[in-house]
């Protein structure tokens, strides 16, 4: 089943996300990357000669046509599923016309808790003892949608927002990795805020 995955960060989620796609026994594979700048997830893209959508916010006169051009682009790889993997902006209108109810999204804390572009800072300015990270449908809020799995992350003592971040995705990239092959294998059920993949 293809997949694009929007990136612009680091891009290790990208990157486990693409050794998974290489497993023989994948269920899914990595049709394109989307960014919203270059950054190491576009290098990484193009080491592994899977092609990059670049879509920069400020090559376009306004965010409806930055929305739409990036749909345009994505959509020309026919993605069944969309995946956001440190992917720092909104998605538009355009976006969530043409792939809602397939964009699934890993956020780094534990939802509805410490939504946001700062949810490791958040959390541990909170003084929580146990954060962790979200995989969830996305919907047309930010980091509400519909919640597919959750890992737990115990914050220890002396954590600063880099190693706690760190503890957190490496649990996120398995987790995304696996809730991603389990919904191209066996779809999503919605039951009002509820998702169950069956
Ligand atoms: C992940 O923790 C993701 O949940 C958050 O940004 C981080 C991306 O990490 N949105 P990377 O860029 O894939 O290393």
């Amino acid at each position: 089943v293809p997949v694009a995955v929007l990136a612009s960060g680091t891009g290790s989620l990208l990157e486990s996300l693409v050794a998974y796609a290489d497993r023989t026994d994948a269920p899914f594979t990595i049709v394109a990357i989307a960014v919203d700048r270059e950054c190491r997830a576009a290098e990484l893209a193009r080491e592994r000669e899977v092609p990059v959508v670049e879509r920069r916010l400020g090559d376009h006169p306004d965010r409806a046509a930055w929305d739409a051009a990036l749909t345009d682009g994505v959509a020309e790889h026919d993605p069944q599923w969309i995946v956001t993997a440190g992917f720092m902006k909104i998605l538009g209108p355009a976006f969530l016309g043409r792939f809602g109810g397939r964009i699934v999204n890993s956020h780094p804390a534990l939802l509805p808790s410490f939504p946001g572009a700062h949810g490791v800072a958040d959390a541990l300015a909170h003084g929580v003892k146990v954060t962790g990270a979200t995989v969830h449908l996305v919907d047309d809020g930010v980091d509400t949608g519909p919640i597919l799995a959750q890992v737990p992350v115990t914050v220890e003592a002396g954590d600063t927002e880099a190693t706690l971040h760190e503890r957190i995705k490496a649990v996120e990239r398995i987790a995304l990795a696996e809730v991603v092959a389990a919904l191209v294998t066996r779809g999503v059920v919605i039951d009002g805020r509820k998702a169950h993949i069956p």
